[in-house]
């Protein structure tokens, strides 16, 4: 038995933090789902395999498990380079395969075992736990989340302009929205959170309230 607060939405409409701050004040355990997609695309990366090749054999030579919140990939401690921006890209690219999804529904579904645990992602509401106790679907307009990518500071170093990632966020939403498994869409039952203009304490008041 677990009870689960399922927090989905698109990239960049500020999910992660409000969730990990949303289970800080309930006292629950807190998973981000994308660290597993971004993990399968950085061991795929580092093994020379275009995104798009892998197959469900190289799978099963990468064992993923979350200790607390960290997740290991092979017994190796995973951070920073989950947040490098190829990761992210080839995360929406394998994510679109539904044996990358079949093979990560399990890893998700135990880790919330036994848990009070606010779970972050795409699919959590509609697909991974349909049951959850509370839903929500947070979001902000593409220009407000180019916005605060370009606040992060980290890409402009690298180069990157308002456009360049706008085209990405834009890019990334359609392929999360249209592929053909477990799209990126609001539960029936999910109640709306659009951030736009708010605050991350008024989003997180909002929703533990809500709890
Ligand atoms: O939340 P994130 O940016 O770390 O997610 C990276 C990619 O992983 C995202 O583009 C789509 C995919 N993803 C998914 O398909 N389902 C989830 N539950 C979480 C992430």
């Amino acid at each position: 038995m677990s009870t689960v607060v399922a927090i989905d939405g698109p990239a960049g409409a500020g999910k992660s933090t409000v969730a990990r701050l949303v289970a800080a004040r309930l006292d629950y355990s807190y998973i981000n789902t994308g660290s597993l997609y971004r993990a399968l695309a950085y061991a795929a990366k580092a093994s020379g395999i275009a995104f798009d090749m892998i197959t469900p054999e190289f799978l099963n030579s990468c064992h993923l498990e979350f200790r607390g919140a960290d997740l290991y990939l092979n017994d190796a401690k995973l951070d920073a380079e989950l947040r490098l921006p190829d990761c992210a890209r080839g995360a929406s690219i394998i994510s679109a395969k539904p044996f990358v999804r079949d093979y990560l529904m399990p890893v998700q579904r135990n880790a919330a075992r036994g848990q009070w645990i606010v779970m972050e992602g795409r699919d959590i509401g509609t697909v991974v736990f349909p049951d959850a106790e509370k839903k929500f679907f947070v979001t902000a307009s593409v220009e407000e989340r180019a916005r605060r990518r370009m606040a992060q500071g980290n890409e402009v170093d690298c180069g990157a302009t308002f456009e360049s990632i706008l085209a990405d966020i834009t890019a990334r939403d359609e392929r999360d929205m249209n592929r053909a498994v477990a799209p990126l869409k609001q539960a029936d039952d999910a109640i709306l959170i659009d951030t736009t203009g708010l605050s991350i304490d008024e989003v997180v008041d909002r929703i533990t309230a809500l709890c």
